[in-house]
């Protein structure tokens, strides 16, 4: 049995959905801050919360728990800025909650939604898992607060974990049964998605005198369906012996922000107001990873590298909502 947490929110949610194609037991922990339990289709759901140990014991005491994959936590750069705290006790102090209950229990692999934000602003591109990690807001130095502490734990406790450092989330389940529901929405994609549908008037480019060739902001989209392939992929290799180790997941191609925009006219077929702005402080120019290792060690191939798939499986979805 899989132990899902924050498994009702957009990536956990399809993770569920794609271990549950391929025969997986889970279970979803989730406390519905963010998630939608309408979103939890399959395996079992146990409403509760990270900062709850109780809640915690409860699950583990319920369902035989061989490995946890771990999505739960704030997501808002921006908030995490203006109120850490509120980040530092969720996605750090709750996930030590997290492995204390796994090693109570004796659950020792664990699969977490770390972030290319660990890296801070790019030395080098594309970004490998060895560039410095200086991250630039409590977000992400939270996230990197959590690989180490697994680091420290994998030698310490004989814990198995692969830490998969997402570039930027997109696109929907291709069977449209679930998708990106966000609230508020700061995502490139479904913003570009809600001005085309009308959902609000314009989406705006911060920045269109960057070093690019058109001069707005590139960035790496990785189709949520290959991010699930790939959580399941990093938990076959920890079942079978591999060691504790961190990938990126990323698409390697950079795509940006008016060719996103261009290519979400292309399938919709509806104008896009786009509204040119200023840069905002803290955006770097281009941010794209290497998946090299993760191709390599993990197998792992995106099918949905393609930004009109990705557009056009949120698109699907977009128009159900
Ligand atoms: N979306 C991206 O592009 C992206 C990129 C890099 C990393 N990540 C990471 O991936 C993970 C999932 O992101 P997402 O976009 O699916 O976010 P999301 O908000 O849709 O999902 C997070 C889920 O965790 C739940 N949750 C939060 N705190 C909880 C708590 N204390 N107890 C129980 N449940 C709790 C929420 O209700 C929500 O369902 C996060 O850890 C995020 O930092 C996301």
């Amino acid at each position: 049995m899989i132990l899902i947490v924050g498994g009702a929110g957009y990536i956990g949610s399809h993770i569920n959905k794609e271990l549950n194609k391929r025969g997986y037991e889970t279970v979803v922990f989730d406390n519905l801050s963010y998630g939608h339990e309408d979103f939890v289709k399959w395996g079992n759901f146990e409403q509760g919360d990270l900062g709850n140990i109780d809640d915690l014991w409860q699950v583990f005491r319920k369902y035989p728990i061989d490995a946890v994959m771990h999505f739960a936590a704030f997501t808002y750069v921006g908030e995490s800025v203006e109120n850490p705290q509120k980040y530092y006790l969720n996605n750090v102090r709750n996930t030590l909650n997290l492995l204390q209950v796994m090693l109570e229990f004796d659950v020792k692999k664990f699969v977490f939604s770390s972030t290319c934000a660990t890296y801070g602003n790019p030395v080098e591109i594309p970004i490998t898992e060895n560039h410095p990690q200086n991250p630039i807001n409590p977000y992400g130095k939270g996230k990197l607060m959590v690989e180490t502490v697994l680091d420290d734990y994998s030698r310490a406790y004989g814990f198995k974990y692969a830490a998969l450092r997402y570039f930027n989330a997109a696109g929907a389940d291709p069977e449209g049964e679930i998708g990106e529901m966000h609230e508020p929405e700061t995502h490139l994609i479904p913003l570009i998605l809600d001005a085309a549908s009308g959902k609000r008037e314009d989406i705006k480019i911060f920045g269109t005198d960057y070093d690019t060739p058109d001069g707005t902001c590139i960035r790496d989209y990785i189709h949520v369906t290959d991010l699930a392939d790939a959580h399941i992929k990093a938990l076959e290799y920890l079942k079978n012996g591999g060691k504790s180790d961190f990938f990126n997941l990323g698409n390697g191609n950079g795509f940006s922000v008016k060719e996103v925009i261009e290519t979400a006219h292309e399938i919709t077929g509806k104008n896009i107001k786009a509204v040119e702005d200023d840069r905002r402080p803290g955006d770097p120019p281009v941010l794209v990873g290497s998946s090299d290792k993760a191709r390599k060690i993990l197998k792992w191939e995106p099918k949905y590298a393609d930004l009109s798939k990705i557009i056009e499986t949120a698109w699907n979805w977009h128009k159900k909502l």
